[in-house]
């Protein structure tokens, strides 16, 4: 019978239930979700599907094991009773690293000795040796130790997979492709409905919108640690990467992408020549406070200047009142605004019809939701 490994895929956190979405959408069993991963079951070739196809997550690692850890010797001896003779080859690297959350055991660097220690001897014992060479292929370790109990994990993706391979240049403050899967997964796009992104910067929101809706799986042109697991053989990740390209369909839908800043127009455009989507994207120059209504359908996502890393917050609100004015004129159109500012309702004048709380990278933002026919409720 083949074997089924228990995965982990981690998220930003906030977007654990789009990822569970499409561990469902490929098939696969969900087991459980926390804050930031959710855990799932499938086979080998299904480590393969996953990491190329899913969007939002961050890794996808296999689960070795799991045991409560309230002291150094049981990390210890329940690191030394798994099986990673099953994963590990004689020559293989083994390097370790993770964290701790709301545990006895708070010193990362100890831990991460102790795990070391423990699968080196399970390892040397299994092989026969006294000292591991270490010099083939990385499997990398990661434990997580959550309420005291401990899981040790192997990275099946290597490089993290909102590193899609086609932004090696962004602009000052790029969105993280994953969170832009996740916007544009959340609104719901329509080949009849254009998708305009007025702050673009390197292009992030609209390259995964046209991602998305012509199939492109979005780790599509990259490589992943798990294609050297002697578990995972090459030719799984193969047949993976055929199954998503004969997948990928033409389609009507375009985008656009605009931004105040010619350099980061050039940048979207290179990016989005690399990600094979330029055709459907119309990048410009243009002032986000100053768009009109093209005559046709359309949704407005996008993730303007914070006010931290971009603008001082005062010229972050005057521009959030003038987006105000110009992206409410726009309607029917749908607007979804991404911003780390908690009043941004009251300086755009229109309380959201939904509102979600999600991080762009270790900033807290929330995704402001106007999906509804304006009615006169002004904040
Ligand atoms: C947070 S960044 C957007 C990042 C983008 N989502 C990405 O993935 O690269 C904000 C962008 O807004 C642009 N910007 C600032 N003021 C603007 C305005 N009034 N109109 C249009 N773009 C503006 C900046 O040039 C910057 O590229």
């Amino acid at each position: 019978m083949e074997t089924v490994f228990t995965y982990v895929a981690t998220c930003l956190f906030g977007l654990e239930k789009p990822l569970g979405a499409e561990i469902d959408a490929l098939g696969l069993r969900r087991l459980f979700t926390m804050d930031g991963r959710v855990a799932f079951s499938g086979t080998a070739a299904d480590c393969a599907r996953a990491n190329i196809n899913i969007r939002c997550a961050e890794r996808v690692y296999i689960l070795v094991g799991s045991f409560p850890a309230p002291t150094f010797d049981a990390l210890y001896e329940g690191t030394k009773a798994l099986e990673w003779e099953s994963f590990i080859g004689r020559d293989d690297a083994f390097p370790v690293k993770g964290h701790s959350i709301k545990s006895a055991l708070t010193s990362i660097p100890d831990c991460q000795r102790i795990i070391k220690k423990a699968a080196a001897d399970r390892l040397g014992g299994r092989y026969g040796l006294l000292r591991m060479p270490e010099t083939g292929v990385k499997y990398q370790i990661e434990f997580f130790i959550f309420k005291n109990e401990a899981h040790l994990m192997l990275d099946t993706s290597g490089v993290a997979l909102h590193k899609r391979g086609y932004r090696p240049a962004a602009n000052a403050a790029p969105l993280r492709e994953t969170l832009a899967a996740a916007l544009v997964m959340n609104a719901r796009l329509r080949d009849d409905v254009l998708l305009w992104d007025p702050f673009c910067g390197s292009g992030t929101i609209a390259i995964e919108g046209v991602m998305l809706m012509t199939n492109r799986a979005p780790g599509l042109f990259r490589s992943f640690a798990g294609e050297k697991f002697a578990a995972l053989p090459q030719k799984l990740w193969d047949d993976a990467r055929d199954e998503a390209e004969a997948a990928v369909r033409d389609t009507d839908f375009r985008a656009r992408g605009s931004d105040i800043d010619p350099d980061a127009i050039t940048t979207a455009r290179a990016n989005a020549r690399r990600a094979g989507v330029s055709k459907y994207i119309d990048f410009f120059t243009a002032d986000a406070t100053k768009i009109q209504k093209p005559d046709c359908r359309g949704t407005l996502i996008c993730n303007p200047p914070y006010g931290e890393r971009m603008l001082s917050m005062r010229d972050a609100e005057i521009l959030y009142r003038a987006m105000g004015t110009t992206f409410r004129a726009m309607e029917p159109w749908q607007v979804y605004v991404l911003t780390s500012c908690e009043y941004f309702e009251k300086l755009y004048g229109r309380r959201a019809d939904a509102v979600r709380k999600l991080y762009n990278g270790m900033i807290p933002c929330y995704l402001y939701q106007f999906f509804r026919k304006q009615s006169k409720d002004r904040v």
